[in-house]
């Protein structure tokens, strides 16, 4: 049985005071719910202030990127060591913005995805299409690309310990939250990639989140298909009541 997992991506959003209170609120409300993990993602400058906001609650801490590097002359990057030392448990790889604003390849990713991996860091992958390359019937050649590329060489072992996050790039930010119905094809398209690469006990204990215009709305109906298992949230995820409702919504 897979557990749902609830992950907030606060993307380049808050300031430091805004960040602690919404953590500190966060860590209060789910000392109310259980069965579900919760994770925020903060901008990498504040994940110490949230790290101590959310300290001893429910509610872990993730990155939003990394640097496949050790240490050394990378100006501006950050290690996945720094990540683990702020006490990160998760970091989010190959976000849609980093890929199409930052021009992330998935050779790159892929780096990410090992090192963070051997830093015991849990990353969350991101895959998703464009909405041109859906509408011209792309999507899971897109996708099984993607997870091909940024998970090369990574051992069954290591894919039962990796999140996937199905984020239709359409989706994302624009209020235009994919069907029930069409992500959960991708989902268990995805599934099979995974059980075709891996093994079928691999496929089943792997998590895969839809993102995209999640909202507490439409939390229940996403959350309730049968290979999605919990959501990554952006937009959503700034407001605590907000995040707390699709939380809610993940007990179907
Ligand atoms: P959104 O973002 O919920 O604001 O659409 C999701 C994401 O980018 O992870």
């Amino acid at each position: 049985m897979r557990r749902p997992f609830i992950a907030g991506n606060w993307k380049m959003n808050l300031d430091r005071a805004s960040a602690v209170a919404l953590a500190e609120e966060l860590a209060e409300q789910a000392k109310r719910v259980d069965g579900v993990d919760l994770a925020i993602c903060p901008p990498s400058v504040y994940l110490d202030a949230v790290a101590k906001a959310i300290a001893g609650s429910r509610v872990a801490l993730g990155a939003q990127n990394m640097y496949h590097e050790g240490n050394g002359a990378f100006t501006g990057e950050i290690s996945a060591a720094m990540l683990c030392d702020l006490g990160c448990k998760y970091v989010i790889l190959g976000h849609s913005e980093r890929r199409h604003v930052l021009g992330e390849t998935d050779e790159a990713i892929n780096k990410k995805v090992h090192a963070a991996l051997d830093a015991g860091l849990a990353p969350i992958v991101c895959v998703g299409e464009l909405l041109s390359e859906r509408e011209s019937g792309q999507t899971m050649d897109v996708i099984g690309r993607q997870f091909e590329g940024s998970l090369a060489g990574i051992s069954a072992e290591q894919m039962a310990t990796i999140v996937i996050a199905y984020e239709p790039v359409w989706a994302i930010g624009t209020g235009r939250v994919a069907t029930p119905q069409q992500a959960e094809e991708v989902h268990l398209d995805l599934r099979k990639v995974i059980q075709q690469r891996y093994n079928e006990s691999v496929a089943e204990s792997v998590r895969i989140q839809y993102g995209g215009s999640v909202k507490p709305e439409n939390a229940a109906d996403l959350l309730g298909q049968p290979d999605i298992d919990g959501a990554l949230v952006g937009g959503a995820s700034l407001k605590a009541d907000a995040f707390m409702g699709i939380v809610a919504g993940s007990k179907g």
